[in-house]
């Protein structure tokens, strides 16, 4: 049994994610917490709100709330929305607690201590009717290459090209639109990266054994060279900046920049957790290597936009405080999940959120959709056709029915019982092998965070009991024979355990079902490669009772019907 430490990158706090947030980061996390879980594994599972920020406090004044309400309002309803995911996280906190903010300002102090801390004066877009310095990409106005005009300052959309605020012509707040501009000086923190490089190189080099897209993209960040990075902002909303526990001169209006302090909340959220409890030092055996964490492994989820943040950034704050902390030890990167081949987009009401989503459709069925068409080896995308194929097949035809059909012989033929009596024949034998090859696969793909292929080949699995039962036919059996009738059915019944066990971390509230028709209840523990045990489970004259119906098709109008409410076409 090891301690397993899993963290999904923080889901920003401005409104509720779409589904494609949750395939690239927050709903594989849940997957392999839960498949580590039913291994016997002591899981911890770590997620939280990343509250900071600019976008936070324009999205709170657009509400019309002071920018703490509109956090606490906002964490709610993507805790709820987690929840309804059956995301089991075993703490899900925020960026903006006492125990981030306390832990942010120790750990400026420790890397200004150790001298990789340096004041510079940067030259900033100060927006006078705002009365705000604006961020690179709150600046717009006209691209100098292309002509568009509505270019960001950190890029143009149209032309792709790199920007400076300074190059645009004819510049204008996007905030309000005005242009009242002019560049100040401003004095910020800079942490020096370029002195904690040698130390980071080595760190990644000794880590090759991520999966393949992490490592690609923390290789290809450490090639460009490392830069110094401001981490302050001039903002009110944020951690405050401190020198030896007081404001620290010079930086009163200021706060670190929303990338310093996001991920030390991981280990926020964790000190939140067992403050809770009352357990004030817990948090030191996940985290301290001094405390008890040197035999904890720890395991990231994030998309691939997060990687470098991962990869480089945060690791060169934990490196440079010359601190004991436990760090990554394997970080599962994903692609995107495009809607139609595009992206979603809240504001052309294109694609799926979380809330509406549930609204439609129990959270199993995304959970397996998102999980069998992960965005693993490349960006994919979603369509109603693919979601309503993968649905009525996988879970419906295949799952679904095989369930169903041998519960209900079972209650038919066999007083709704596990029936006893008669041996394995070379049917049986023949499974046994064939599953037991299938289960080793499974075990191994999410073992190795191969999220598509786990699905894949529990798919098949559940393919395999269809075909068992087809082939081995216990309602033609039961006329002749009723001994070897009994024999197919106790199998087929430990199939539907089986099924439920394998079915845990995809799709958690139908695993329950499943098991509970077999008279079962969860956790289970996870299947060993040995099929011949794992059908051997169910004692003869336990009591079986079919679920209700386990999946419903989708129909063809259903379908119609949320394309064109969702804005599901290619157009
Ligand atoms: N909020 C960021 C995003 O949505 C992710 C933050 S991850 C953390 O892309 F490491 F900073 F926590
Ligand atoms: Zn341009």
């Amino acid at each position: 049994m090891s301690r397993i430490l899993i963290t999904s990158a923080l889901p920003y706090i401005n409104g509720i994610k779409h589904l494609g947030n949750l395939a690239g980061s927050m709903l594989p996390a849940d997957v392999y917490a839960r498949f580590m879980r039913a291994q016997g594994h002591e899981v911890l599972y770590i997620c939280a709100t990343d509250e900071h920020g600019t976008p936070a406090e324009l999205a709170a004044a657009k509400a019309g709330q002071d920018v703490r309400t509109y956090c606490d309002e906002q964490h709610d309803i993507q805790r709820r929305a987690g929840e309804q995911f059956g995301l089991s996280y075993d703490w899900f906190g925020r960026s903006s607690s006492r125990q981030n903010r306390e832990l942010t300002q120790a750990f400026c102090e420790a890397l200004d201590q150790n001298g990789l801390i340096e004041e510079r004066t940067d030259k900033m877009v100060y927006s006078i009717d705002d009365g705000r310095f604006l961020p690179d990409r709150y600046v717009e106005g006209t691209c100098p290459h292309c002509g568009y005009d509505k270019a960001r300052g950190d890029q143009c959309d149209n032309c792709g090209r790199l920007l400076d605020p300074t190059d645009l012509i004819n510049p204008y707040s996007a905030v309000s639109g005005s242009r009242n501009l002019e560049v100040r000086d401003t004095k910020h923190l800079y942490l020096l990266q370029t002195k904690v490089e040698p130390q980071l190189r080595e760190w990644i080099a000794s880590h090759d054994n991520w999966p393949h897209l992490a490592k690609s993209i923390a290789n290809k960040h450490l090639e460009e060279g490392l830069i110094d990075r401001g981490i302050t902002r001039d903002l009110a909303w944020g951690v405050p900046v401190t020198k030896d526990g007081q404001p620290r001169p010079g930086f009163e209006n200021k706060v670190f920049y929303v990338w310093f302090d996001a991920p030390i909340e991981y280990i926020g959220a964790t000190r939140e957790m067992f403050d809770a409890k009352g357990d004030a030092d817990g948090w030191k055996k996940w985290w301290r290597l001094d405390q008890g964490a040197d035999d904890v492994t720890y395991v990231e989820f994030m998309g691939k936009d997060n990687v470098a943040f991962h990869t480089v950034s945060f690791p060169a704050t934990i490196l440079g405080s010359g601190e004991p902390w436990k760090m990554v030890d394997t970080l599962k990167a994903f692609n995107w999940l495009n809607w139609y081949g595009g992206k979603f987009s809240t504001s052309m009401s294109r694609g799926v959120f979380m809330d509406q989503a549930l609204d439609l459709l129990p959270a199993d069925y995304w959970r397996w959709y998102l999980i069998a068409n992960s965005p693993e080896s490349s960006d994919s995308s979603f369509t109603w056709e693919q979601f309503q194929a993968t649905i009525n097949k996988d879970l419906a035809d295949v799952l679904g029915n095989f369930v169903n059909r041998i519960v209900k012989f079972t209650e038919s033929k066999f007083e709704a019982k596990v029936p006893e009596g008669g041996e394995a024949g070379p049917l049986e034998e023949k499974l046994y092998a064939d599953l037991s090859t299938l289960i080793a696969e499974a075990t191994q793909a999410f073992d190795e965070m191969e999220m598509r292929k786990a699905a894949q080949a529990i798919r098949r699995i559940w393919v395999l009991g269809n075909e068992y039962l087809q082939e081995a036919a216990p309602w033609t059996a039961f006329k002749t024979d009723t001994t070897r009738a009994a024999v197919i059915v106790r199998h087929g019944l430990n199939l539907v355990r089986l099924y439920a066990s394998l079915a845990q971390p995809l799709i958690p509230s139908t695993a329950e079902k499943i098991a509970a028709s077999v008279g079962e209840t969860l956790p289970m523990a996870w299947p060993a490669d040995d099929a011949r045990a794992e059908l051997s489970h169910l004692p003869a004259g336990q009591g079986v009772a079919a679920a209700e119906v386990l999946f419903r098709k989708i129909e063809d109008t259903q379908i119609a019907e949320w394309a064109e409410r969702f804005g599901g076409s290619e157009g």
